[in-house]
């Protein structure tokens, strides 16, 4: 065994940044005193962590770092045996339980994401990867490139005749076309998995267009400097290795029950029966932007996409914190009165709104957030607790404090303590002044 269960913990220690110092913090309804620390300062995220293990895998911006995992299992104050994230994301948490030998179970919505934590998970064998690199390499050596691979795409994507704008040159996606044929033919699927995430990984950087918070650009001058095959493969050599040198280096960790589940956390929370010590997550916040946009280049290239009535539906199963499909929309069932307040306020700015859907999609939301709280509830470990990392939004000046108005509704739901406090404040949008208006909180939650 490359990595003896002793080490595990140094490890850890090596390639995670130590856990944060505001974590020693109160206990108790704490709203009007929080404490803020340095603004700017990015304790519950993983913006610098680009070099630490499993995190490299796929550059998700919006991961917790694993030393807030870390850091928010050592707070419970005993060893946990399960925990959970409803919003797994780039799966921090479940990937931390895992190197920690603590059983999980996660859910996230986005087939991409699910299957980039399923690959962190999976108990794969260096060797046999090894093997696979080879063969994929003959594979690739052998296979004739086909447009056909590529037909599900919508129009934008691949170069052709009378189109003004594609987010891949014709010839880096006839090249893609060859690793997707030869990613098909993998028989073994935690294996198939690993080099689709890979691929995954470098789809953007072998592109015309960027991704941030705000959806896909294209760079600037792209028709001058577009990306061609070879960076393709170079790209994805490093990928493949990078990731490929942390199964090496985790191979033959402890093998805890870690479950994940593709789907809506509204609905698949209810198929979790075991107790459950530890509910750490982040939820997308209420700012109007889907992740089904974000990560829409890998979800329509790896397959996970093949029309718009999947991306449709995929935007419906996410959290309502967006406008982009229309649902129904309803309100929390417990009161909330700065929740209310909030609702008027956004309706007496409605002519300043982008969209008319606003306010009724800041009630969703909180219902939604509602659902999972409530599965949270009856989950919950006598001893356990619930800590949730989000950040506000503002629209027409109207400011959406989301922790406290989730304290309210917890409180009323019956949550027999009831934390809140702020952890750093986030840069709203242009039209906002860009000004550091936004907090982002914790808000701890037990029986
Ligand atoms: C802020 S990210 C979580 C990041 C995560 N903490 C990590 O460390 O990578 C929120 C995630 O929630 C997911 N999501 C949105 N709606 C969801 C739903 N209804 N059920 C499950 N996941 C959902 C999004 O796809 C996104 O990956």
């Amino acid at each position: 065994m490359r990595n003896p269960p002793a080490r595990y913990l140094q490890t850890l220690q090596e390639h995670f940044a130590s856990a944060p110092t505001w974590f020693a913090c109160t206990e108790g309804m704490d709203t009007h005193n929080a404490r803020a620390p340095a603004t700017g300062s990015a304790l519950t995220t993983n913006q610098d962590g680009k070099g630490t293990a499993f995190q490299r895998w796929f550059h998700f911006k919006e991961a917790f770092s694993p030393s807030f995992v870390t850091a928010a299992i050592d707070s419970l104050g005993y060893r946990p045996q399960h925990i959970a994230d409803p919003f797994g994301g780039s799966g921090t948490s479940a990937i931390t339980a895992q190197l920690l030998s603590i059983d999980a179970t996660t859910v996230e919505v986005n087939p991409f994401l699910a299957d980039v934590i399923k690959a962190k998970v999976s108990s794969l064998s260096a060797e046999k990867l090894r093997h696979a690199a080879v063969d994929f390499q003959a594979s690739l050596g052998r296979t004739c490139s086909n447009v056909l691979r590529l037909s599900h795409l919508p129009p934008t994507f691949v170069e052709g005749p009378e189109k003004r704008r594609w987010i891949f040159p014709l010839s880096v996606a006839l090249h893609l076309s060859r690793y997707l044929m030869c990613i098909d033919q993998i028989a073994d699927p935690d294996i198939q998995r690993f080099f689709k995430v890979a691929l995954g990984a470098v789809l953007v950087d072998c592109s015309n267009v960027y991704v941030n918070g705000k959806g896909r650009r294209y760079r600037s001058a792209w028709q001058d400097n577009q990306p061609t095959p070879e960076k393709l493969d170079e790209l994805f050599a490093i990928q493949f290795n990078t990731s490929f040198e942390d199964v090496l280096r985790f191979e033959g960790r402890p093998q805890s029950r870690i479950n994940v589940i593709h789907g809506d956390s509204r609905t698949a929370l209810a198929q979790v029966s075991e107790p459950i010590d530890l509910v750490v997550f982040s939820p997308p916040y209420p700012n109007t932007f889907d992740y089904t946009d974000i990560y829409n280049v890998e979800l329509w290239v790896l397959g996970y996409l093949g029309s718009s009535a999947d991306n449709a539906q995929l935007r419906k199963e996410t959290l309502r914190s967006h406008v982009q499909v229309s649902r129904p929309y309803d309100v929390p069932l417990q009161s909330s009165q700065l929740l209310a307040r909030t609702i008027e306020a956004l309706n007496q700015q409605q002519d300043r709104l982008w969209d008319a859907n606003i306010p009724a999609m800041v009630g969703a939301y909180f219902r939604d957030l509602e659902i999972v709280l409530e599965q949270c509830q009856r989950l919950l470990a006598p001893s356990g607790k619930v800590m949730m990392v989000v950040g506000d939004s503002r629209y027409a000046d109207v400011s959406i404090d989301v922790a406290n108005v989730i304290g309210e509704i917890a409180s009323a739901m019956g949550f027999g303590s009831v934390a809140v406090r702020k952890v750093r404040q986030m840069r709203s949008s242009a039209q906002q002044g860009g000004r550091l208006l936004l907090a982002e909180s914790i808000v701890e939650l037990r029986s």
